[in-house]
C-alpha cells in the first residue's frame, strides 16, 4: 500500500491507495473521486469503459467519508491538487458512510465542536493540528539541541502550583489532590540534578472564563535553568519563540496557506524583542486613556494596547508582587515588584509566556507562602530546594495553543488542541 504523500516516487506505476472519499462527480462516462488518506489528497479518474459495469455502478452509491481502496496508475498532472492524478483500475468500497453531518456549508461552532471527532477531518482543522504537531516537535528539538533534559512532571499533585482560585480538586485515597496547574515546582527540583531541564505536558485550570484564549486543559512547555537570572530567561524566550516561528514557516507553508495566514508579519520575528517594565507599561496605558492602577495585573485589552505598533512580541517585566504568584523572586531594586516577565504576542494575541526568576531565599519564600495563605506542609519538599544548596534559577511557561493560534493567525485557541476542554465542554 502506498501513501498519497509518496506518489511522486511512483509516477507511471500502478499503486493501491486507501482512505476516505471527499467528493465524487460523474460526467457521462467519466467520473472523478477525490480521495483523502491522511497524508494528502488525490483526484482519481474513473472511465466507465475501462472499469466495467459492476464497478461503475458502485460509484453512484459512494457517499462522502466512505472508506475505499483504489488501485490505479499514478500520472503527473500539474492542474490537479497535489500535482498527481490516479487512473483508476480497481475500486473497492471497504465501508459505507451514511449522510455525513459536516457538509461544505457554514455550520455553527457549537455544532462543529459537538462533532469534533469528525470535524478533525476537515482541511483547516487538519492544517491547524499539523502546525501544532510541528511546533511540538520544534519544542523538543530546540531543547534537545541545547542539552536540556526532559523531565515529565506529575499531573496529580498536593501542592498548588499557581493560584488557589482555578484548581481542579480530586480525592486521592482520602487526601486532597489537584490536577497540576504547572509542572514548575518539579522542574525546579530537577534543575539541581540536571542544570537545564524542561517539562511538556497538559496542565489544568478551572477557568470560569469563556474567552478565546482560555482552555481548562492546555499544554505548556516549561524550561528551568540553574544560574540563569531574569535577563537570561528573557533571552532564552526570544530565541525559543523565534525558532518556533521559523520552523512553522519552514515546514508548514502549505498548512499556513490553507489557513489563509498572511506570513509577512511572521518573517521578521527574531531577537531581540522589545522590553518594557510594568511601571512604564502602566504609564503608557494611562497616557492612552486606560484607568489601570499600578498594582493591578494587566488585562487582555491592556495587553493588546501595549502590543499595538509592534511587529515583534514584547516583554513586560517586573510586575508588582501582588499581581503574581508566590514563587517569584523579590526585585532587590524595588521590593514592591518581582523579577518576572510576560511575553505578549503581536497582532492582538496577548500573553503567550509567563516567566520569572524564582525566590531562592528560604525565609522570603516561606513568608510568601504564608502571605498567600498556602499550607506550608504541602511545600516542605519545595522549601528543601532552598535548604540544600540553593541557587539562582529562572524559567517560564509557554502555552502551546495560544502560540499556535498566533502563528496560524486564527481567532480561538480551541481549534488548536485536538479535543478542547472548555468550561461547558467535556465531550467528545
Ligand atoms: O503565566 P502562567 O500561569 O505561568 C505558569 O504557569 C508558570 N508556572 C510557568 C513557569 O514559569 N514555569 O501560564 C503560562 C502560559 C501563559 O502565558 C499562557 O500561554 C498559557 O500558559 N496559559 C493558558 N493557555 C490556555 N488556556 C489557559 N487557561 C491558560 N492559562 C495559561
Ligand atoms: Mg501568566
Amino acid at each position: 500500500m502506498v501513501e498519497i504523500r509518496e506518489l511522486s516516487e511512483h509516477v507511471g506505476e500502478s499503486v493501491e491507495l486507501s482512505g476516505w472519499v471527499e467528493t465524487t462527480r460523474v460526467h457521462g462516462k467519466v467520473a472523478f473521486l477525490v480521495l483523502r488518506d491522511g497524508t494528502g489528497i488525490v483526484q482519481s479518474v474513473l472511465v466507465k469503459k475501462q472499469l466495467g459495469e459492476a464497478t461503475w455502478d458502485l460509484l453512484g452509491g459512494i457517499t462522502q467519508e466512505s472508506t475505499v481502496a483504489i488501485t490505479g496508475e499514478v500520472r503527473r498532472d500539474e492542474r490537479a491538487p497535489g500535482g498527481f492524478e490516479l487512473g483508476v483500475e480497481k475500486l473497492d468500497v471497504l465501508a459505507p458512510a451514511p449522510e455525513y453531518p459536516i457538509q461544505p456549508k457554514e455550520h455553527g461552532v457549537e455544532f462543529l465542536l459537538d462533532h469534533r471527532h469528525l470535524w478533525l477531518r476537515s482541511s483547516q482543522q487538519r492544517a491547524g493540528l499539523r502546525v501544532r504537531a510541528e511546533v511540538e516537535q520544534a519544542i523538543h528539538d530546540f531543547y534537545y539541541g541545547r542539552g536540556f533534559v526532559r523531565i515529565d512532571t506529575p499531573i496529580l499533585t498536593g501542592a498548588i502550583g499557581e493560584h488557589a482560585g482555578t484548581l481542579f480538586e480530586t480525592d486521592y485515597f482520602g487526601q486532597r489532590a489537584f490536577l497540576a496547574q504547572t509542572g514548575q515546582l518539579y522542574v525546579e527540583a530537577a534543575c539541581a540534578a540536571f542544570r537545564k531541564v524542561y517539562c511538556f505536558g497538559p496542565t489544568f485550570r478551572a477557568e470560569k472564563s469563556k474567552t478565546r484564549r482560555h482552555l481548562t486543559e492546555f499544554w505548556m512547555v516549561e524550561p528551568e535553568v540553574a544560574f540563569a537570572d531574569s535577563d537570561d530567561n528573557m533571552r532564552l524566550q526570544e530565541e525559543f519563540v523565534s525558532y518556533l516561528v521559523e520552523r512553522a514557516l519552514e515546514n508548514c507553508s502549505e498548512e499556513l496557506e490553507v489557513l489563509e495566514r498572511d506570513t509577512a508579519p511572521l518573517e521578521g520575528i527574531r531577537p531581540p524583542f522589545p522590553r518594557v517594565s510594568y511601571t512604564e507599561a502602566v504609564e503608557r496605558l494611562r497616557a492612552g486613556g486606560s484607568d489601570v492602577e499600578w498594582g493591578q495585573d494587566l488585562g487582555a485589552p491592556d495587553e493588546v494596547a501595549l502590543s499595538e505598533g509592534h511587529d515583534l512580541p514584547i516583554f513586560v517585566y517586573n510586575y508588582p508582587k501582588t499581581a503574581k504568584a508566590f514563587y517569584m523572586k523579590e526585585n532587590p531594586e524595588d521590593p514592591r515588584t518581582v523579577l518576572c516577565n510576560d511575553l505578549l504576542a503581536p497582532e492582538g494575541y496577548g500573553e503567550i509566556i509567563g516567566g520569572s526568576q524564582r525566590e531562592d531565599d528560604l525565609e522570603r519564600l516561606r513568608a510568601r507562602i504564608h502571605e498567600e495563605g498556602l499550607p506550608e506542609e504541602a511545600y516542605d519538599w519545595y522549601l528543601d530546594l532552598r535548604r540544600y544548596g540553593t541557587f539562582p534559577h529562572s524559567g517560564f511557561g509557554l502555552g502551546v495553543e495560544r502560540t499556535v493560534a498566533w502563528i496560524t493567525g486564527r481567532h480561538h485557541v480551541r481549534e488548536f488542541i485536538p479535543f478542547p476542554r472548555l468550561m461547558n465542554r467535556l465531550k467528545p
